[in-house]
């Protein structure tokens, strides 16, 4: 934490408290309103009363004394009594230095802290179902979960990525006798996973009219149960075939994950959870041989742990996932990235995971997820037809991308083109998932998510780019490498007003990496982007920089071009978007 604004704020501390003139804890400074010219503020009233002063005197003393005591290399500008507050505006020239410096010395690290060190995270996310298609429920928690652990990381936590596999369960008798029935398909991609729904659907139809269909599909998941050969092949070839394609579609995110243990994973620790349960009394086994846990809390209706006929639920295979990430990796967190519909779910789990005392040292966190809807506003459902399904969606937006790129008319090479496509498609996905709160519902729609002008990634992968370009084109006379370490007389040349709102704007990337973090919101990011984007373009319009008026000023503002596409390189990279040279 020890960022620019970070020391400009512990400064502002320091030079009020060494007033003497006010007790230590009643320091509190805030970010004043945006129409005062200032930039952190003490209001005094509280203090005042404390002292037996009003507190526009108080300012009016604080800033005679304060005003000379500020040393002269300070971060702290001017400082100034206005009414009852007490107020400092950053110094213009110790800024630009700051800031330039940090940036450009940190490069990729700029931003990154370690405020959580010595923390553990676990982020349980993505978590498709086996021999399904991923819908978009499952990408946005693929999307959100992965920037979350990308900022997690930044923040100096060991994050663990875990993608909770749903490869368990009574569906799995249907799944392998309808492969039994009708055979593998032989198709690629996405579209076998397509075909094995539709023998699902097939053989679930077929087996309402036909007991016998029934039967056999009770006896494999009987047969997958008790360890069967032929069962666990099939079951083992579900399981690979559905890893295989979702893995094209995660590397095309840039998704990876630490481990993939999958619901199946935990079948064995199952019996011995059930038992722990009933001895403790948080469940109940019922006469027909259920097990229930009702009670835990007034609010939460009664759920099940175990059927009668045995067999265990999502549930059930949730609380052993818990039990055994505790042993495991002990964390502090626990982030659950699934949609709101499952809400009531892990208010069960979590209910039932404190009374079985799991819940002490670890938080855990839901981050839900609103709904998708289509551009004519109807929501996104495989009842209504109109779903969406991961690698569709990738292709799509890829081939829309190359549409965007060739009216842009670049000159790039065919094999760049494709490139350059294969980021703002994928960029334009992930965007549109993260630039808003994650509760919130989004909507697909081509045009604004592509759109070179508006809040998308576009363009602030054009913005980025433009730089690029900016740079290559000053790169013959300058390179960052012969301006560093920075001539002192350069950065105190930035001082125009939209350099120094652009200076500020980047100063802000490390606090509001932390806000993200604490909020579990890349939007916080992702508006941080936007903003640099158009405060970017306000200086570039107003500020010339190849044709600057002096050489050491077009020097000056090279390297602020250079911070801005480093600084926003770096907070686009917490989304999961990549940067691309030139568009
Ligand atoms: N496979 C589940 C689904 O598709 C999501 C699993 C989420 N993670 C968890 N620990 N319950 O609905």
């Amino acid at each position: 934490m020890n960022y620019a604004l970070d020391r400009f704020a512990a400064e502002v501390r320091s030079v009020i408290s060494a007033s003497g003139k006010v007790p230590e804890a009643l320091i509190e400074v805030q970010v004043p309103k945006p129409s005062i010219p200032a930039d952190l503020c003490f209001p005094t009233f509280r203090a005042a009363k404390e002292v037996g002063m009003d507190a526009p005197r108080l300012a009016q003393e604080l800033a005679a004394a304060v005003s000379g005591a500020v040393p002269p290399d300070s971060l702290i500008g001017e400082v100034s009594a206005v009414g009852p507050f007490l107020n400092f505006a950053l110094h213009p020239q110790h800024l630009a230095a700051a800031v330039l410096d940090e940036i450009l010395c940190a490069s990729d690290r700029y931003g990154r802290e370690s405020t959580g060190a010595g923390k553990t995270i676990v982020v349980d996310y993505s978590s498709p179902n086996v021999a399904k298609r991923m819908h978009v429920g499952h990408i946005r928690s693929t999307i959100i979960g992965q920037s979350l652990i990308h900022i997690f990381r930044a923040l100096g936590y060991r994050v663990i990525g875990d993608n909770h596999l749903g490869d368990w369960g009574k569906q799995f008798g249907i799944i392998i006798a309808s492969v039994v029935r009708e055979g593998k398909p032989q198709t690629e991609g996405e579209e076998a996973l397509a075909h094995l729904e539709a023998m699902y659907t097939r053989y679930s139809e077929a087996m309402k009219d036909d007991p016998a269909l029934d039967e056999e599909a009770r006896q494999w998941s009987l047969r997958l149960e008790q360890g069967n050969a032929d069962a666990r092949a099939l079951w083992q070839w579900c399981v690979e075939t559905t890893l295989q394609v979702n893995q094209r579609n995660y590397d095309r995110l840039g998704v990876s994950f630490d481990h993939v243990y999958g619901e199946s994973f935990y079948e064995a620790m199952l019996p011995g959870m059930i038992q722990q349960a009933l001895e403790m009394n948080v469940a109940r086994r019922e006469e027909g041989g259920a097990v229930v846990v009702e009670g835990l809390d007034e609010k939460l209706p009664t759920f099940l742990l175990q059927r009668s006929d045995g067999g265990t639920l999502y549930l059930t295979r949730d609380i052993a996932t818990i039990a055994f990430r505790m042993r495991e990796f002990r964390p502090d967190q626990i982030i659950y990235v699934i949609g709101a519909p499952q809400e009531l779910h892990l208010r069960q789990l979590f209910a039932l995971s404190r009374a079985m005392g799991y819940a002490q040292e670890v938080e855990l966190v839901h981050v839900a997820f609103g709904t998708v809807f289509d551009a004519t506003g109807q929501a996104l459902s495989t009842r209504r037809g109109n779903m969406v399904y991961l690698e569709t969606l990738l292709d799509e937006a890829v081939a829309r991308a190359r549409g965007v790129i060739e009216q842009k008319q670049a000159d790039l090479s065919e094999e760049e083109k494709e490139r350059v496509a294969e980021m703002v498609g994928i960029g334009a996905v992930i965007y549109n998932d993260l630039y808003q709160d994650p509760r919130r519902n989004i909507t697909l729609d081509w045009d604004r998510m592509l759109s070179t002008e508006g809040n998308s990634a576009t363009y602030l992968q054009y913005s980025y780019a433009r730089c690029r370009s900016i740079m290559r084109k000053a790169e013959q006379a300058l390179s960052v490498e012969r301006l560093l370490p920075m001539d002192p007389t350069l950065a105190p040349l930035l001082i125009h007003p939209t350099e120094q709102q652009l200076l500020k704007h980047l100063a802000r990337l490390p606090a509001v990496i932390r806000e993200a973090g604490e909020r579990y919101t890349p939007f916080v990011i992702a508006d941080w982007c936007y903003t640099t984007a158009r405060e970017f373009g306000v200086f570039f319009e107003q500020c010339p920089v190849l044709k600057a008026e002096t050489p050491p000023l077009r020097e000056a503002r090279f390297l602020l071009v250079t911070a801005t596409a480093q600084a926003l390189k770096n907070g686009l990279s917490l989304l999961g978007i990549q940067a691309p040279e030139r568009m």
